[in-house]
């Protein structure tokens, strides 16, 4: 199926690893043009060259923000202006997993994460508005993608502000769809279960110590314990499903979280 997004613009924050690393790759291997943005200058760059080796056609742009902090996020917003000449398709990715309980967890470490998962995205869209309507305008439509987790409606003990923070922007992206739509930008939210990216690594290398089994134990442990399918999904596996929804193909899929996460939620919702 030709999904459409070749030439299209594509801003991914979180980038430079794990998943959005692996968005990058598809929708360049799709003929998109691709913007990356994280923190870590040095991975950032060393993302963006072996994305450019691998796709020496295709164009790629990296630039450094920290999505929590708001003049970061205004230059990448004129980045993407100047750089890409506006943006079709936004993915607010920049995140990661916590590890508190409410009761030890400070309010920064709150107000952080409130940033990272949820201010970044309702900035970002804000800045952004309305050169991707009049984008839509002209080729159809435009796309909002949130990534939010299997944790917004189905919590990991260990991490109630991740949870929290992601069922935040979930309703978000679902307030957001509903303005935005009378303007073509389609709005939804991606919500990935367990994914094997170097976040998990992280976690896997402290939990696994605290309850003194290997790491490879620990993540063997989780998946057959959460997931039907009994492992965790990779990178590309994720992916696919973000060119789907970003695709004109997906025009009437909209205001909702679509979640990718192997039989790991127990409902029906
Ligand atoms: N892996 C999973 O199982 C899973 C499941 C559900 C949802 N998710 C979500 O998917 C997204 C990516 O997860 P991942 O596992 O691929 O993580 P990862 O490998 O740790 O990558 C995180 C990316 O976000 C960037 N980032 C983090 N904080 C940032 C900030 N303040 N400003 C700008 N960029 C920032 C990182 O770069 P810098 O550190 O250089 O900034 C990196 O590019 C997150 O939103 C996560 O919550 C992941």
């Amino acid at each position: 199926m030709d999904l459409k997004l070749t030439n299209k613009n594509v801003l991914i924050t979180g980038g430079s690893n794990g998943i959005g690393y692996a968005l990058a790759e598809a929708f360049l291997g799709e003929g998109a043009n691709v913007l990356i943005a994280a923190r870590n200058k040095e991975r950032l760059d060393s993302a963006a060259s072996n994305l450019r080796a691998q796709f020496p056609q295709g164009k790629l742009s990296a630039k450094e923000c920290d999505v929590t902090r708001v003049a970061e996020l205004e230059t990448l917003a004129q980045f993407a202006d100047s750089e890409l000449g506006g943006v079709d398709v936004l993915i607010n990715h920049a995140g990661g997993g916590t590890d508190e309980t409410v009761m030890n967890a400070p309010d920064d470490k709150w107000y952080y994460n409130w940033d990272l998962h949820v201010m970044s995205a309702v900035r970002l869209s804000r800045m952004l508005h309305s050169g991707m309507a009049k984008r839509a305008a002209l080729h159809g439509e435009a796309v909002i993608i949130n990534t939010t987790s299997k944790c917004a409606v189905q919590p990991l003990w260990y991490e109630p502000i991740y949870n929290v923070t992601k069922a935040a922007l979930a309703m978000f992206s679902k307030c957001l769809s509903d303005e935005f739509a009378k303007d073509k930008v389609r709005v939804l939210a991606i919500a990935p279960s367990m994914v094997l990216t170097p976040d998990w690594m992280k976690t896997s290398a402290k939990k696994s110590a605290e309850q003194g089994i290997s790491q490879q134990e620990f993540l063997d442990n989780l998946a057959k314990n959460s997931a039907a399918i009994g492992r965790f999904a990779t990178p590309e596996e994720v992916a696919n499903l973000y060119l789907f929804a970003a695709s004109p193909r997906a025009s009437y899929l909209l205001g909702t979280s679509v979640h990718i996460h192997g039989g790991a939620i127990k409902s029906v919702n």
